[in-house]
């Protein structure tokens, strides 16, 4: 159970960072001050949302069973992670050091930098998803589900089932019978 505090918590870090750096983006260059600061909001309450999305998923990646090829994918996504706060932090920094108020000249550079932050969530969101969606870690659903289509198979039982869990193809091969014709000459000789 203790796995699934972090998907939870993961749509509110990824819809707040996403929507937020878009917004600020946005406003900065276009000078639009009201959605700059409702996107630079967002990006604080995102930033924020980040702790217990990343307490949870390490609590996720120490409690579930994770199959030996799913542990490249863990590793990347975890590496992410921490680059991803690592970026948020440094955005928070630099507007910080100028005490809230940019500079002109560094607005477009930073409304870039707010985009690929943006796109880096994204990615970290993608490679969770493919450790869920591609791996089955943490799912144990489908398995049993599976399963119990097995089992009602194996007990003659199918009435209750919608349809069959897997589609087979199973391929035919068609042969036609041609009688022989007899061949000039072969056929007389071999009489
Ligand atoms: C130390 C950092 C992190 C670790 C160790 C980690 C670990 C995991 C694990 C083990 C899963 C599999 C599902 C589960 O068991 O809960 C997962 C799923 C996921 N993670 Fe993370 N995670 C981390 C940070 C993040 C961050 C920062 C984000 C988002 C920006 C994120 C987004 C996701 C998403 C979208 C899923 C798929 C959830 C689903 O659709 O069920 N993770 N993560």
């Amino acid at each position: 159970m203790l796995h699934l505090i972090h998907p939870a918590w993961v749509h509110f870090a990824v819809a707040f960072l996403v929507a937020g750096s878009l917004a600020e983006a946005w406003g900065m260059l276009a000078r639009r001050e009201g959605a700059a600061r409702f996107g630079a909001t967002l990006v604080l309450l995102g930033t924020t949302c980040l702790v217990p999305t990343m307490v949870s998923g390490t609590l996720a990646a120490n409690s579930v069973d994770m199959p030996g090829e799913a542990m490249a994918a863990l590793n990347r996504h975890e590496t992410f992670a921490w680059v991803l706060l690592a970026v948020y932090l440094a955005a928070l920094f630099w507007k910080a050091s100028y005490r809230g108020r940019l500079p002109a000249a560094q607005r477009l550079p930073f409304a870039i930098y707010l985009l690929l932050a943006a796109g880096v969530t994204a990615y970290t969101g993608l490679l969770g998803g493919r450790l869920v969606y591609t791996h089955g870690v943490g799912v144990d659903a489908g398995a049993a589900s599976l399963l119990e289509h097995r089992l009602e198979g194996v007990a003659g039982d199918l009435r209750i089932l919608p349809k069959p869990p897997h589609r087979v193809r199973v391929p035919v091969l068609a042969v036609r019978h041609v009688d022989a014709q007899p061949v000039a000459g072969v056929d007389q000789d071999l009489a």
